[in-house]
């Protein structure tokens, strides 16, 4: 299965993306986390020191890897047909939580402004990859619509888009989702987190029955997560926050969906 998380800037996007990955993860799947945020953290929510995290080389700066699969040279001498077990083995970096990361890059480590070799080296990755049935591939996007619109994830089996009760990030919810059925994505959940109360429960519901979306899950807003964000350490080492229990739940709902 391969899955993607989007949504607005702060949201969570990560929290969800890494908890979905360790959840898998411990359900004995093969899983490798793609960070596609310019601005990449994933590896902090994965249980990487932010040493390790800022020394994974992004695919991005992989020379190699980018020209031999944007080139237009040659066509029949790339390999056009990556495996997870290619990519876990040249490209990724193991995580504590037993996630396997690769890192897409910055627009600054291209030297050139531009993501659009790296960008299609993504896209064609998630496109060619062979993903087995006991393989998982979880995509944390760049905040926002970009993503969607240059179709970087519009090879996974399921789009899960964050929003919180906020309207802003329910517009932009609505925006993604709307942007994505448009270019024939079929699977598209609406994710509502940080939920405090049954306010904000219903604020989020009733725009999604309102927009048509299909509404998964509600995760709720833990004190304990920005705890253990503020000092560095990953929140998902710790089953007892209720964020992390409900987003283990959503792997459930997920492989239901997709099997
Ligand atoms: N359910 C939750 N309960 C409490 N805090 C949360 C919850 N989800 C996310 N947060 C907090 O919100 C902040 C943003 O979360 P996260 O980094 O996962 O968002 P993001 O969408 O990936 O952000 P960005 O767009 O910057 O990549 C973090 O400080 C995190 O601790
Ligand atoms: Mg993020």
């Amino acid at each position: 299965m391969k899955v993607a998380v989007s949504g607005k800037g702060g949201v969570g996007k990560t929290l969800i993306a890494g908890g979905l990955a360790r959840g898998f993860a411990e359900r004995g799947l093969k899983t490798m986390a793609i960070d596609a945020d310019s601005s990449p953290n994933l590896g902090l929510t994965l249980g990487l020191s932010a040493e390790e995290t800022r020394k994974i080389v992004p695919i991005s700066e992989n020379k190699e890897l980018v020209e031999s699969k944007t080139s237009t040279g040659y066509s029949g001498v790339y390999r056009l047909q990556f495996t997870v077990d290619d990519i876990v083995k040249d490209y990724s970096v193991s995580t504590p939580l037993g996630v396997n990361l690769i890192v897409m890059g910055t627009v600054q480590s291209m030297g050139a402004g531009c993501m659009c070799a790296p960008n299609a080296v993504i896209r064609a990755l998630l496109r060619h990859l062979v993903v087995e049935r006991n393989e998982v591939v979880v995509l944390d996007l760049e905040a926002g619509v970009e993503h969607i619109g240059r179709g970087t994830a519009r090879h996974v089996d399921a789009l899960l888009i964050v929003a919180d009760s906020n309207l802003k990030s329910l517009e932009i919810a609505k925006h993604i989702h709307d942007m994505a059925a448009a270019a024939g994505m079929k699977q598209l959940y609406l994710v509502g987190n940080r939920v405090m109360n049954e306010a904000q429960k219903e604020a989020i519901q009733n725009f999604a029955d309102k927009n048509g979306l299909s509404l998964l899950a509600f995760v709720p807003f833990d004190q304990k997560v920005i705890e253990a964000d503020m000092v560095g350490e990953t929140p998902l080492k710790n089953k007892e926050i209720s964020a992390v229990k409900t987003i283990d739940n959503i792997c459930e709902l997920l492989l239901k969906k997709t099997a």
